[in-house]
Order: C-alpha cells, then sequence, then structure tokens
C-alpha cells in the first residue's frame, strides 16, 4: 500500500520531468535502509542484517539524443548539467552519485546514450538512512533498464558501491547498495559480505516497532574517519597473515588470533578488529534469538553492539550515545544502538508497540534538555526493493 506522500512524491518528480524535458519518464524507486545488527563488518566479509524501509528516491528519466546529461535535483532545486565524457566531481555532492553511476557502466563496457534525468525523495540526508546508496542504485536500476543492458540485480548494487568507493571516494562496503536493491516487505536480509549469499529472515511482530531517533548531527569527520576504521582493519589482518596466511578479512580470524597477533603491535588497531570479530558472532548468534523470537536477548545484543562501537570502534558521538542512554533503563525499549557509519545520524531502537508514542515523547523531550537539539523520530516499516513504479 502506497502513502499519500510516497504517491505526492512520485506525481511531483513526474511534472517535474515533464514540465523540464516535455516528455514522459520511466520513474523507478529505490529505498533507504536500516540495520538491525552487524556495523561495519560489511567491509571485512563479515555478515550485516538490513531491510529496505518505506522511504525512498524517486527518479524519473528519458533518454536524449546527444550525449549530454542533464540533471535535476528536486529537494535541492538545482541543475546539473555533463557529458558522458566529461564525467567530473561537481561542487554540490548529489550529482556525484549519478555520475559515479555512469561512470561505472561505461567501465564496464556498457554503451550508454544522454539521458534526462529527475528525482526526488522522503529519506531524511545526512540521517545515516542511506539516501545516497539509494540514489545510486536508482540510477543504477534506471539506466540498466532505459537501455535494456541486462545487468543482474547483484551486478546493479555493486555498480552502487563501486560509484561511492572510486568516485565520492568512500570506501563503504555493499550492505546500504544491497539492501536497497534486495528489499522484501517484513523481510531482514541476512547478507554474507564474503560471497554475497543472503537469505531472508522475517520481521513480521506486531507487538514492536523499529523506531529511529535522529541526532541531526553529522560530524564532518565522518568519510575520512570511516575510510580510516577500514585501512586499521586490513592493517590487522596483515598482522594475523604473518602467522595464517589463509587469512585474508577479519571474517575468517579469531578473537585469539586478534589478541595473540595484533594486541602487542597495535592497542587501537586491536580494539578495532577485536569489536568487528565479536560483531560477526553477535550477529550470529541474535539470528538464532530471531529464529526462536526471543527479541529480549536479540536487544541485549544491540546494547552490546553499541558499547563495542562506541568504546572499541570509536565511530559513536555524544549526542548518540544520549539517545542509547536515554532508552537504556527504559522496560518499553528492548534494544537500541547507534546504526550505520557513526558520527551522527540515527539511533535504532526496538520498542514495545503499544509504548511507542509514549517512548518518542519521552526521549525528544529528555534529548533537548540534554543537548540543545530537536532529536527526529521515524517509525520505520520494513519494505520492497528498488522497482519501477508501473502509473
Ligand atoms: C555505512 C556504509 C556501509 C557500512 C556501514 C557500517 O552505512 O555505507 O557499507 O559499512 O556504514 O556498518
Amino acid at each position: 500500500m502506497e502513502t499519500t506522500m510516497a504517491v505526492v512524491l512520485q506525481d511531483s518528480v513526474r511534472t517535474k520531468f515533464q514540465e523540464l524535458f516535455n516528455d514522459t519518464p520511466l520513474l523507478i524507486r529505490s529505498p533507504g535502509r536500516v540495520n538491525l545488527i552487524g556495523e561495519h563488518t560489511d567491509y571485512n566479509g563479515g555478515l550485516v542484517l538490513p531491510a529496505a524501509i518505506d522511504k525512498n528516491i524517486v527518479l524519473a528519466i528519458g533518454k536524449r539524443d546527444d550525449d549530454s546529461v542533464q540533471l535535476y535535483s528536486l529537494d535541492q532545486q538545482q541543475t546539473h548539467q555533463a557529458t558522458l565524457h566529461t564525467l567530473d566531481r561537481a561542487p554540490q555532492l548529489w550529482p556525484d552519485y549519478i555520475l559515479g553511476v555512469v561512470q561505472q557502466l561505461q567501465k564496464r563496457g556498457f554503451a550508454l546514450q544522454g539521458f534526462n534525468l529527475v528525482f526526488g525523495g522522503d529519506i531524511p540526508q545526512g540521517a545515516g538512512l542511506s539516501s545516497s546508496a539509494a540514489l545510486e542504485c536508482a540510477t543504477a536500476f534506471a539506466l540498466n533498464e532505459l537501455f535494456g543492458f541486462g545487468i543482474a540485480r547483484l551486478d546493479l548494487a555493486l555498480i552502487g558501491q563501486a560509484a561511492e568507493n572510486e568516485f565520492v571516494g568512500v570506501k563503504c562496503g555493499l550492505m546500504d547498495q544491497f539492501a536497497s536493491v534486495f528489499g522484501q516487505a517484513q523481510q531482514l536480509i541476512k547478507l554474507d559480505c564474503r560471497d554475497f549469499s543472503y537469505e531472508y529472515i522475517p520481521f513480521n511482530t506486531p507487538d514492536l516497532r523499529i523506531v529511529l531517533f535522529d541526532t541531526q548531527v553529522k560530524h564532518s569527520l565522518a568519510s575520512s574517519a570511516y575510510n580510516e576504521r577500514r585501512e586499521q582493519c586490513e592493517y590487522g589482518v596483515s598482522l594475523i597473515q604473518r602467522h595464517h596466511p589463509q587469512v585474508t578479512s577479519l571474517r575468517d580470524a579469531t578473537l585469539e588470533q586478534v589478541e595473540r597477533y595484533v594486541k602487542p603491535e597495535n592497542e587501537v588497531v586491536y580494539n578495532r578488529c577485536h569489536y568487528v570479530v565479536a560483531e560477526i558472532q553477535r550477529l550470529q548468534d541474535a539470528c538464532e534469538d530471531l529464529r526462536r523470537d526471543d527479541f529480549v536477548a536479540f536487544g541485549k545484543r544491540m546494547f552490546e553492539t553499541h558499547a563495542g562501537l562506541q568504546h572499541q570502534y570509536e565511530v559513536s558521538c555524544a549526542e548518540l550515545d544520549v539517545l542509547v542512554d536515554l532508552v537504556r533503563d527504559d522496560d518499553a525499549v528492548l534494544g537500541a544502538r547507534m546504526m550505520g557509519g557513526g558520527f551522527g545520524g540515527c539511533t535504532i531502537n526496538l520498542v514495545k508497540a503499544d509504548q511507542t508514542q509514549r517512548v518518542i515523547d519521552t526521549v525528544v523531550r529528555l534529548y533537548a534538555e540534554k543537548t540543545d537539539k530537536h532529536a527526529q523520530a521515524y517509525v520505520a516499516n520494513i519494505a520492497e526493493g528498488t522497482a519501477i513504479i508501473n502509473h
């Protein structure tokens, strides 16, 4: 069921396209994501447990006869122009997510023509809900449809990730793009980032809600610190590899190896690696909790993940910690933790459905008292991945 808001968004994207280009577009949508548990594990060959949510990028696209690329962002009310042969980084960030995808398609030998594109969205930006991955995936999916390339869904997600890695310069893993492309209603995706195998785990628990509290901050060190964490993990692997050449990622490593080979060399790198190896195991245990419908045990693991991200991986921030501390002793909140890359964005909370409004009101009030900032709250519904909009 589409909400009125979703329909309004689709109509305004379509109308803007018609107004600018006097043409009937192909309409695509691609969602943002949440991640229940398994943070900073994807680029370590580990497991993640994301789901697509009912907030989307909606994109309208149509072919051109020349090699020009005409882009318009409805939210920013900005245009950007490029050609297929001059894909430079844009002064404002949003065109890069689109141009990065164009570049990746070209690198893989797909012959593109010029195109017109308009997009808008209802995924809060800078909130750690992967609006950028959604834009990359919407673009890859749209160009694939428009030009009939026949690219498989997994490759569309990989193209989105490569765009982010190479054009935008954030060395992210595959979680966000995979969740956007492969999302299914009421299903979590247990994705193994070592070989991209995956399974859906049902999450239709009428008694619980997934509530996101947005700190409303995004600290500027986010992307450089992200890339630094990745390097630290790779360094940790290289230390273990000297003794165990078969270990090629932290997925292959044990806590004992981390203790033995990384700790004596570098305490900080040890902390990073210890967190990741423990988190991969925690996710496996959390999936067992889900199979037993034991959300109390699952929620406790979410708090443990937060502690690891705060103290060992050090990607949290004061505002995220405040939000987690505010719900720690609330019986209606089974679990809470920071979500995504860190240094701002959202916490994810498992909340008893009948207490949702009370919890939201309390947290928003106390967060304002403690930080002078206004937290935004969202109830996330798990929804379908990237698709064509047919009407
Ligand atoms: C960001 C990245 C993902 C993942 C998370 C942390 O969302 O884009 O690939 O690494 O951070 O789990």
